[in-house]
């Protein structure tokens, strides 16, 4: 199938098995209550408001910011004397969108850069801090680029910036220190820089200099990053080691109360987990390590941002969803030595990664458009760690401007929300509410793989959250084409009023782009409910957010 399948070609493709024409945009339209419809109804998704599976860490909803290539310089940074509409440098449009979705946490300098960096080169007097040669530098991307922030990092935005930013928005730092060129000393020390009150030591009272005399008061602190990779590629032992020494007690806490997180595996690499969790259990270490972190990345092997097909679509959609079996693998592996479940999971990076094919920039290094599919990914994701909530304390998408899913693109003064924005945006009401139990049976979608074997995915999954008299249901519908008839039925309360958000276009690569920024918008609408159930109408290829306010 051609990479420009729209859904009504996409509907015709199918044939018979599907809906098509005005009875799908019929059927679309139609919410009407439970009875008069439950015989149309396909799917069953049963809501056990009173079995709590934990709080939702806001936590979950994180983002994250490394240098490279247009993420900071261009993405976040602009520079005071941009012509760029900013404050201090920080691009406004970019932070007024990002408050707006209740950033809970970023994580920041990177990434691989985080262990090639050193922070002392980042703070003090602006016009003396060095301009040094960025991890990410000879990526053939940009390797030919000139001497650009991406290759050669000017260092203007440093710990200070971060930290400027983030109370900009309104989000907790997360800070990566490098295990792999410095030692534990300067970690120590960036600790003490960030967090030591004013007039208790030098590195302080260069904070002060700098115009910051409150602490920064940092939290998150990630010892490393792919410590088996571009963090050191360290053995697990090693890197046990390493995290020991790092996070030893004696890490000055300055009355925050320190949260360490070590660098965890690449992809199943249960082994991984498992010697990291003995060698640190081996000398009493554990409680040290507040999060393990987990990365990641969907793909689909086309690699396209936007001219995929259907094949291709359903092949994201696997990929992402094997976050949940990630989860679970080394939870178990975890939970073998981590009796008392101190530990929780931190999956510090994730999102889809898609040839850079769409970068609205040369220097964005892994830039890439965002379509209705990556929404997708961003709402089934999302769902899987609410599900987790017992499970996972944190995430961080990668990354947040001009880059892998980003829920920004910007370029100049142009600037956009990609679809996976909207995503953030109709999900942000899950933070720090109750995951309550939801179980969904839904009808699967048959595609064929690359190799001619029949698969299926399960059209609707989502998940469930309860704050108050507020019951927030979250539902993707991952068929590309067929609309999913849902009788939802809530245990334990009923229905008062009802409203749904949906994101969804009329074709599945539609993206929005500098010249029309609003292809791809959520709409909302009021749906007639009462009761204990209600009947609703899932569009193909569409993330949907269903917000009940519940009576007795
Ligand atoms: O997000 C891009 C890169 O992907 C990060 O720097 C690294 O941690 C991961 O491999």
């Amino acid at each position: 199938m051609s990479g420009s399948l729209s859904r009504r070609q996409a509907l015709r493709a199918l044939g018979g098995a599907v809906l098509g024409g005005p009875a799908l945009l019929d059927l679309v339209e139609a919410r009407v209550p439970f009875r008069r419809r439950s015989r149309l109804a396909d799917a069953h998704i049963e809501v056990l408001t009173g079995e709590t599976v934990g709080r939702i860490a806001p936590e979950i909803y994180g983002h994250f910011v490394e240098h490279l290539g247009g993420v900071v310089y261009g993405g976040i940074w602009v520079g005071e004397d941009s012509t760029v509409p900013n404050v201090g440098g920080i691009r406004t449009a970019l932070a007024d969108a990002l408050k707006a979705v209740r950033p809970p946490v970023i994580r920041w300098p990177g990434g691989c850069f985080a262990d090639a960096y050193d922070w002392r080169d980042g703070v003090g007097p602006v016009e003396k801090r060095p301009r040094r040669t960025n991890f990410w530098s000879d990526d053939p991307h940009i390797r030919d680029l000139g001497n650009i922030p991406a290759r050669f990092d000017p260092n203007r935005f440093g710990t200070d910036e971060f930290i400027r930013f983030c109370r900009m928005v309104g989000a907790q730092p997360y800070l990566a220190a490098n295990v792999r060129t410095l030692p534990p000393q300067a970690f120590m020390e960036w600790v003490d820089y960030c967090n030591a009150p004013t007039g208790s030591t030098t590195l302080a009272e260069l904070r002060a200099a700098g115009g910051a005399p409150e602490p920064f008061g940092v939290r998150y602190w990630g010892v490393g990053n792919e410590s088996w990779g571009c963090g050191g590629n360290f053995t697990p032992e090693e890197y046990a080691s390493a995290f020991r020494r790092f996070a030893t007690w004696s890490v000055p806490e300055y009355g925050v109360g320190l949260r360490f997180i070590a660098s965890g595996p690449s992809g199943n690499d249960r082994a991984w987990t498992r010697t990291f969790f003995e060698k640190v259990a081996e000398r009493r270490d554990l409680g040290r390590v507040w999060g393990w972190a987990l990365h990641h990345y969907c793909s689909s092997p086309n690699g396209e941002a936007v001219d995929f097909d259907e094949q291709a679509w359903y092949e994201l959609l696997t990929s992402a969803d094997r976050m949940e079996a990630l989860i679970t693998g080394h939870w178990e592996v975890m939970g073998e030595i981590d009796r008392e479940r101190r530990v929780r999971l931190v999956v510090d990076e994730w999102g889809a990664w898609h040839a850079m094919t769409t970068n609205v920039a040369p220097s964005h290094l892994f830039g890439q458009q965002s379509t209705v599919r990556d929404a997708l990914v961003a709402g089934l994701t999302l769902d899987t760690f609410n599900r987790h909530a017992d499970k996972v304390a944190m995430a961080n998408i990668a990354q947040l401007v001009n880059c892998i899913q980003s829920l920004f693109l910007a370029d100049g003064d142009r600037f956009l929300l990609t679809p996976t924005y909207h995503v953030f945006a109709m999900y942000a009401a899950h933070q720090g509410a109750d995951a309550v139990r939801m179980q969904v049976s839904s009808p699967g979608a048959a595609w064929t793989d690359r190799d001619g074997g029949a698969r299926t995915l399960q059209a609707l999954d989502g998940s469930a959250s309860m704050a108050g008299g507020r019951l927030l249901l979250t539902v993707t519908n991952r068929h590309v084409s067929h609309a999913v008839t849902a009788e939802v039925a809530i245990r334990g309360a009923a229905v008062r009023s009802a409203k749904a958000t949906t994101l969804q276009a009329d074709d599945v690569h539609a993206h929005n782009t500098f010249e029309r920024p609003d292809r791809v918008v959520p709409s909302s609408s009021a749906v007639q409910a009462s009761g204990p159930s209600l009947v609703y109408e899932f569009p193909a290829a569409s993330v949907t957010s269903l917000e009940l306010e519940m009576g007795a």
